[in-house]
């Protein structure tokens, strides 16, 4: 319920993390579903998110919503919803990063939502097996494709920038939530909030997080100690189409503090 807080960072990050990252080599699976495709142009890479999705006119998350209408990703011969995950990246150690890539036809299906909440859970079972970790970004703003990523997973993790507004959006998310559990009658676990963005000396920045911890135990909702740092890095690394902890100039102590927080998560979810 608020736009810009580093999901789609914190997402590929975690990916990258847990697939590759000293003692983590685990399968994961990431799954983009904001028309805005920010995650499939990170984790690809704009020219590759070009090539391999765009002009091979691959099927995406968008045809898993529109598999009815047979969007044109599956028009093309023998193409089925298995090919919109792509394998982006094998680690040394046997862990691997697979994603399924968003496009801005995305926004197509928020115009025509009807019954089509259950189709993307629909199709993870069927893959699920094959990953240890599947990720869900998310957009900004509720819909269908919200309740879709509820439908499809265990837990949500919430990312928060600490300032003022941050705040306001924590009861909207856990009203977001109760709402759908009611109509659905499936429990979504709150794996826990991350600081994201900390800066570590504004007053502003302490006070918000003064008041962020106070909502989330009235919720029952657990808060990460290991908290995101401010870096330059990151949309560095988004430029680059790199893991912050392969960027030409991340500082050590950056690498470090996502680390820590990427290792309380896997800890957090029992990974
Ligand atoms: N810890 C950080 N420090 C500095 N900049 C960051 C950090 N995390 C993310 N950013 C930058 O902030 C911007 C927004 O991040 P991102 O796109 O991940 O947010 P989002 O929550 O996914 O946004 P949206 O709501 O639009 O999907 C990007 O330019 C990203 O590079
Ligand atoms: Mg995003």
């Amino acid at each position: 319920m608020k736009g810009g807080v580093g999901k789609s960072t914190l997402c590929a990050n975690l990916a990258w993390h847990f697939a590759g990252m000293r003692n983590w080599t685990r399968r994961v699976l990431v799954i983009d579903l904001d028309p805005q495709f920010n995650a499939s142009q990170y984790i690809l890479g704009v020219s590759r998110y070009q090539t391999d999705v765009m002009a091979a006119c691959a099927p995406t998350v968008w045809d898993i919503f529109e598999q009815q209408s047979r969007a044109p990703g599956l028009r093309a011969a023998n193409r089925s919803l298995t090919d919109s995950v792509q394998r982006i990246i094998n680690f040394n150690g046997g862990g691997y990063v697979d994603m399924i890539p968003s496009q801005l036809e995305l926004s197509f299906t928020l115009k025509n939502p009807s019954q089509k909440e259950h189709l993307l859970s629909n199709f993870v079972a069927d893959i699920e097996d094959s990953y240890d970790l599947i990720l869900v970004d998310c957009a900004p703003t509720e819909s269908v494709l919200t309740t879709a990523a509820y439908l499809t997973a265990d837990n949500i993790l919430i990312p928060v920038k600490p300032e003022f507004l941050s705040t306001i959006g924590l009861p909207l998310i856990r009203q977001s939530l109760t709402d759908f559990e009611r109509s659905y009658r499936k429990a979504v676990g709150v794996s826990g909030i991350c600081f994201n963005m900390c800066a570590d000396y504004a007053p502003e920045e302490n006070q918000s997080k003064t008041e962020v911890r106070a909502l989330s135990a009235a919720f029952g909702w657990h808060v990460f100690d290991e908290e995101m740092p401010f870096s330059r890095s990151f949309p560095k690394g988004a430029r680059e189409g790199k893991p912050i902890f392969w960027t030409s100039y991340a500082r050590s102590n950056v690498s470090a503090k996502v680390s820590a927080f990427c290792n309380a998560f896997g800890g957090q979810i029992g990974l």
